[in-house]
């Protein structure tokens, strides 16, 4: 299994509500490692532009709206096949139709308001992680 990195976020709701604790345990209890994070609340604009795969879906307004709402954590994970496993341990977009024992059976508060962010490719991985961290501030373990 190839050792990859990946880019988690804590959304609004997950701050909001104090559950950044429990969010990286989920990640630290599936195996997977952080090498890299910060606090930042985004602009409108930057939530645009990190969600610019979007653009032309209906919810993107909405969606970029409440990811400028409040702070957010970005992470960086890294560990043996973390962009597939960060998602299986996230969950299904949609509460209702995710697995027990994911963070957003667990946390979600709606389709939109779903907690957590993960990267769904090699390629996106690269891209959000590049748009939060510079290489500077990332510390592998592997
Ligand atoms: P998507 O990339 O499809 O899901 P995921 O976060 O599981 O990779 O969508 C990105 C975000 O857009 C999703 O986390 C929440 C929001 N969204 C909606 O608000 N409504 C929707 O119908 C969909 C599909 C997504």
């Amino acid at each position: 299994m190839p050792v990859e990195r990946t880019l988690s976020l804590i959304k609004p709701d997950g701050v909001e509500r104090n559950l950044i604790g429990q969010v990286l345990s989920f990640f630290e209890k599936g195996g997977l490692k952080i090498v890299a994070m910060k606090m930042l609340h985004l602009t409108k604009a930057q939530a645009e532009e990190f969600y610019i795969v979007h653009k032309e879906r209906p919810f993107y307004q909405e969606l970029t709206e409440y990811m400028a709402s409040g702070p957010i954590v970005a992470i960086v994970l890294e560990g043996e096949n973390a962009i597939a496993k960060c998602r299986e341990i996230m969950g299904a977009t949609d509460p209702a139709e995710a697995a027990e024992g994911t963070i957003r059976k667990t946390f979600a508060l709606s389709k939109g308001e779903n907690t957590v962010h993960g990267s769904d490719s090699p390629e996106s991985a690269a891209r959000e992680i590049a748009f939060f961290f510079s290489e500077l501030e990332i510390c592998p373990r592997s």
